[in-house]
């Protein structure tokens, strides 16, 4: 068993009280430090000898009893140790270890006679720390104005971030010092001049505000900023009440970040008893046409949803290896996109028989996935969600993408105020009573819910593949950011996959839809970096984002095609955030390499010491031509054999912009 490393120092001076308690990680290397110091509650952080928080501020502005940020007295302590393993119903580990200490800190705020909580947890590569109300006769309901926890950072660091913005997460990344990063989204990652990396964020965002961070005037201090409800409060809670968990990563260097488990650990265990219905698949869709503008979402000659169109891309997917479809357009609504309870959910269009469709789906062994667009109408949806739910289970449907493009209604809330929190958990719940796994685009940001609603597979939450269709695009050190910064939360829906990235190859004219200026649109990568962002970009429902046209007979298909997305097992070989990145996912005895760059062209050479010894495996290389590069030539690549052992090595050769996919088969000769 091991031992929590406790120090509890109280020293009494004349009239007031200092007291300090220390909290180390099951490898020592991380410290946290719990003060109370005359009645004000904070916490500091370091890594070795590496400060990395210094003493910060915890505590509340409440509406009925004001400010809950000094006069406290600590009432007692409790600690313990944990150390567990448990079993992810799928990648992209399977198997996680869950080891922290914790310091449970019973206060009592002496005018209100509120009690309260405070958890810190230190793992290996990180602190957390959420704060816990009891059910006590002085607090029933309450209302948070503001809470005020502080992450008084060491130094001015480079960071890595998106602008705070209560509606939504697809932005680009900026890279700067702290202090130009004034107000932004979590995660927000740093790098302090001796490498250590270390990104902030939340974990089991339930039923409470998101968090955006903002900079303190002059300071290197981040004050939490919680999205306000329409009247302006932030939070409305009953005791007993417990937060989100606040949480600061603290590693060596990037790859250690992306391979942390503790965001997921800080989540309860899975409430969902029977699991086998939660399946991770690829998927194709009827989407991408829209987005160019060669068809429609709405009915009409260019309408995309035609049930002669689905069957055509059940065919694809049976005859190609990919799990399910999403068919965008399908329903009635899309004319009245925006208005309030604009979209049908239950009802087809007119050129579309969604029976017809399902069983045809089904007889081709393929799942059809159900696309709820709700234009931001939650209070809408809420009423139509469980026919729309009841149709889904009869039809034999079991995943569903749904969408919130548009202001919320009730007007006045935000995506990621409260209300939304609450919305957004609601149909992760009712879903899992109906067999469906979820895909939610324009959601809340992902806080590692997954462990206990696996059904909750994926999210979008990024600027993902399909602002190429209609805006200036995603830059390439782009997809090189979201794997340390979004991704650090969970899966990510970015839709990886279009072979004709320079949007050439349609049949119908290309009409503008979202953008005056077409001929700027394009995809910022090689046509290999699509394969190894696959892999990277990790998706239990792994899109393959391009129309099904430019996928037919063209060589590079059987990557996706013998694509894998249920891992077992992910290792990083290398990594810096927005500029490379290398790793390796294992599902079975398959290993799939992806590595990618951004601007910058790149050789990179790595150790294949993941393989199992004593095996020879068969691998085929997808990889950048010698001319290649994103601007001038994005499509041209490679594709080799070649056959290794555990002891190679091997050199990843990777084009501007560009990247390589390789499959690892265990050699039957
Ligand atoms: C935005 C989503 O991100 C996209 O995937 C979808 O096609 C549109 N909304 C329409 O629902
Ligand atoms: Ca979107």
């Amino acid at each position: 068993m091991k031992l929590i490393y406790l120090a509890v120092l109280i020293t009494l001076f004349a009239s007031c009280t200092f007291s300090k308690q220390t909290l180390i990680s099951p490898d020592s290397n991380i410290q946290l430090n719990f003060e109370n110091n005359e009645g004000q509650t904070m916490y500091s952080v370091i890594k070795g000898k590496e400060i990395i928080i210094q003493p910060s501020l915890l505590g509340f502005n409440f509406k009925e009893q004001g400010a809950l940020d000094s006069k406290f007295r600590i009432l007692g302590t409790k600690n313990k140790s944990h150390d567990e393993e448990w079993t992810a119903p799928w990648g992209p580990n399977k198997q996680i270890h869950n080891e922290y200490n914790e310091l449970e800190v019973r206060l009592l705020h002496e005018t209100s006679k509120i009690k309260l909580h405070l958890i810190f947890r230190v793992f290996n590569d990180g602190v957390a720390f959420r704060y816990v109300f009891p059910e006590q006769e002085n607090l029933t309901d309450f209302v948070i104005l503001d809470e005020l926890s502080e992450f008084a950072l060491a130094d001015n660091h480079t960071s890595w971030w998106i602008e705070a913005d209560y509606d939504t997460y697809e932005k680009l990344y900026k890279k700067t010092l702290v202090s130009e990063a004034t107000h932004v989204n979590t995660p927000i990652t740093m790098r302090s001049k001796s490498g250590t990396h270390i990104s902030l964020h939340e974990a089991a965002l339930t039923d409470y505000a998101g968090m955006t961070l903002q900079l303190k005037e002059g300071s290197n201090t981040y004050v939490s900023t919680l999205v306000p409800w329409a009247d302006g409060t932030k939070v409305k809670a009953s005791a007993p009440f417990k937060t989100p968990w606040r949480t600061i990563l603290i590693t060596d260097n990037a790859a250690q970040l992306v391979e942390s488990n503790t965001i997921l650990n800080l989540n309860e265990p899975c409430k969902i008893v029977d699991t086998s219905w939660i399946e991770p698949m690829k998927y194709i869709g009827i989407w991408w046409g829209m987005h160019i503008g060669t068809e429609t979402w709405v009915e009409g000659d260019r309408h995309g949803a035609t049930t002669e169109n689905s069957k055509r891309y059940i065919d694809f997917a049976a005859e190609n290896n990919i799990g399910g479809v999403v068919i965008e357009g399908w329903n009635s609504g899309w004319d009245k996109w925006g208005a309030k309870d604009a979209f049908d959910h239950v009802s087809s269009a007119s050129d579309y028989n969604l029976e017809e469709v399902a069983a045809y789906a089904k007889t081709n062994n393929v799942d059809l996935i159900m696309h709820h667009e709700t234009g931001g109408d939650a209070e809408g949806y809420e009423k139509l969600m469980v026919p729309a739910f009841e149709l889904c289970q009869k039809l034999g449907i079991r995943a569903l993408k749904t969408g919130y493009a548009g202001g919320i209604y009730p007007r006045g809330e935000h995506h990621h105020g409260q209300y939304m929190v609450r919305h957004y958990q609601k149909v992760v719940e009712t879903a899992a009573k109906y067999g469906i796994m979820i895909n939610a685009h324009e959601p809340i940001k992902a806080t590692g819910k997954r462990r206990t609603w696996p059904n909750m597979m994926t999210r979008e939450g990024v600027r993902g593949m399909e602002w190429n269709a209609w805006s200036t695009g995603n830059p390439p050190s782009h997809t090189l950011i979201i794997p340390f910064t979004r991704m650090l939360g969970g899966p990510v829906d970015y839709t990886p996959g279009t072979f004709d990235v320079m949007l050439t190859n349609f049949k119908n004219e290309r009409v503008a839809w979202n953008t005056d200026d077409l001929s700027v649109t394009r995809v910022h990568t090689t046509l290999a970096k699509q394969l190894a962002l696959s892999v990277i970009l990790y998706s239990p429902l792994q899109m393959a984002s391009d129309i099904i046209d430019n996928y037919v007979d063209h060589p590079a298909m059987k990557f996706l095609n013998d694509l894998d997305v249920d891992f077992d097992e992910t290792k990083i070989l290398n990594a810096s955030i927005g500029e490379y990145i290398t790793m390796v996912r294992r599902s079975g005895s398959t290993w799939y390499l992806g590595s990618a760059t951004n601007e910058e062209a790149r050789e990179i050479d790595i150790n294949l010491d993941f393989l199992d010894a004593g095996k020879v495996y068969d691998a085929i290389i997808y990889a950048d031509a010698e001319t290649t590069h994103w601007e001038t030539n994005a499509t041209d690549y490679t594709i080799q054999t070649a056959t290794f052992k555990k002891d190679d090595t091997l050199m990843l050769k990777l084009a501007s912009g560009g990247g390589q996919a390789i499959v690892f088969k265990e050699s039957r000769k």
